[in-house]
């Protein structure tokens, strides 16, 4: 297809995801009572939101450039809106949404693609998502890039190795310098929204997305399937936080696993020295501890008062490196490209 004719499809597609939006925005723009009203008369407003929204077929967007596209999509949304055009449903809520800011630590292994197949075909039902992608390893991986670019989802896919001393050691601090490094790219680039650490093999309800869109400062839910409770959670009575239910305390203030909390933006701007320590098992402990003066009353609590479970700790089973294959034999054959794609 011609450049010209791509360009044209997609205004096309942009006119129509528009109006689309618009009109179902009341089942999937107004998640909850908590967020703030835009006011009704604001469809400038609602076209920005719209075009924020807009999940942008990467190559194409390559090739034509993402920022002239929702510069498109912007205008042709305005078009409408002044000619009538479309039907918008001003009687419902409808509210541009903070973002959300996933930070993911990944690394080279035979899960590694399948993980996070599962992941981002999860997060790609998630709107206003900014996903970073963060790699234990010197140079990004070809095939990740591949995997993130076919999503759509906004991702940047950078890079924090594991310093060597911990590489070394018996029981590792795992994912740590992503974790930071993605809390410093946070720093520089973000001022609102809510950052969430989804590890590469945990399973994730997409609801989740919705509850922690809303989080304050601090919020906490249940985490299935973690430790010998078989639930890692805040503990509610009556409404109330009166402390934490997980298999292992260790003399945890916060004994809660990393799946288990999301954090305010707004709020993290105001802790500038909050980081993770290089702690095997005490990561979590150690970030939110730096969050001080931040005390577990102060707990927001979700998923309907840490009712339901919304993330599981799933662990994929480990599988051993694919054996060598027989070049003589299979030259020229599909198994060859397959093998490219395995650990
Ligand atoms: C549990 C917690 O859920 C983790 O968040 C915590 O970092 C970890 O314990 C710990 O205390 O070290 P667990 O399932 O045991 O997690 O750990 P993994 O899933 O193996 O690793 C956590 C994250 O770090 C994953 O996203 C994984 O891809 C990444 N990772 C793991 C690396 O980047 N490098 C590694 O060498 C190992
Ligand atoms: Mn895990």
């Amino acid at each position: 297809m011609g450049s010209t004719r791509k360009l044209w499809l997609l205004i096309l597609l942009g006119g129509c995801v528009l109006m689309l939006q618009y009109h179902v925005s009341s089942s999937w723009s107004a998640p909850g009572p908590a967020g703030p009203a835009l006011p009704s008369s604001n469809s400038e407003g609602l076209v920005q939101a719209a075009v924020s929204r807009l999940q942008l077929d990467t190559s194409m967007a390559h090739t034509i450039g993402e920022k002239y596209l929702r510069e498109l999509a912007l205008q042709l949304g305005r078009e409408l809106l002044a000619t009538g055009g479309c039907d918008l449903p001003f009687s419902s809520t409808v509210w541009p949404e903070p973002p959300l800011y996933i930070i993911t630590p990944t690394y080279k292994r035979p899960e590694q693609l399948p993980d996070l197949t599962r992941l981002a075909q999860t997060l790609m039902h998630v709107p206003n998502l900014v996903w970073l992608v963060i790699e234990d390893a010197n140079v990004t991986s070809p095939l990740v890039n591949k995997l993130l670019d076919r999503t759509g989802i906004k991702y940047h896919l950078l890079t924090a190795p594991m310093p060597e001393q911990y590489k070394k050691k018996k029981v590792k601090p795992r994912g740590v310098s992503q974790r930071n490094r993605g809390l410093e790219w946070l720093r520089a680039n973000a001022t609102n929204g809510v950052l969430y650490f989804a590890d590469d093999d945990n399973s994730y309800d997409v609801s989740l997305f919705e509850e922690i869109r809303t989080t304050r400062k601090v919020s906490m839910f249940p985490v299935g399937l973690c430790t010998k409770f078989g639930v890692s959670s805040p503990v509610v009575q009556n409404g109330t936080f009166i402390g934490f239910y997980d298999g292992w305390t260790g003399g945890r203030k916060f004994p809660v696993d990393m799946a288990g909390f999301a954090v305010n933006l707004e709020f993290l701007s105001t802790r500038p020295n909050a980081a993770m320590p290089y702690r095997a098992g005490f990561e979590e402990d150690g970030f939110l501890r730096s969050l001080s003066p931040f005390e577990p009353k102060d707990v927001e609590l979700k998923a309907d008062n840490c009712t339901k479970i919304l993330v599981w700790h799933t662990q994929t089973k480990k599988n051993a490196p694919s054996a060598a294959v027989d070049l003589f034999k299979y030259n020229n054959t599909n198994i060859l490209k397959l093998k490219d794609q395995l650990v």
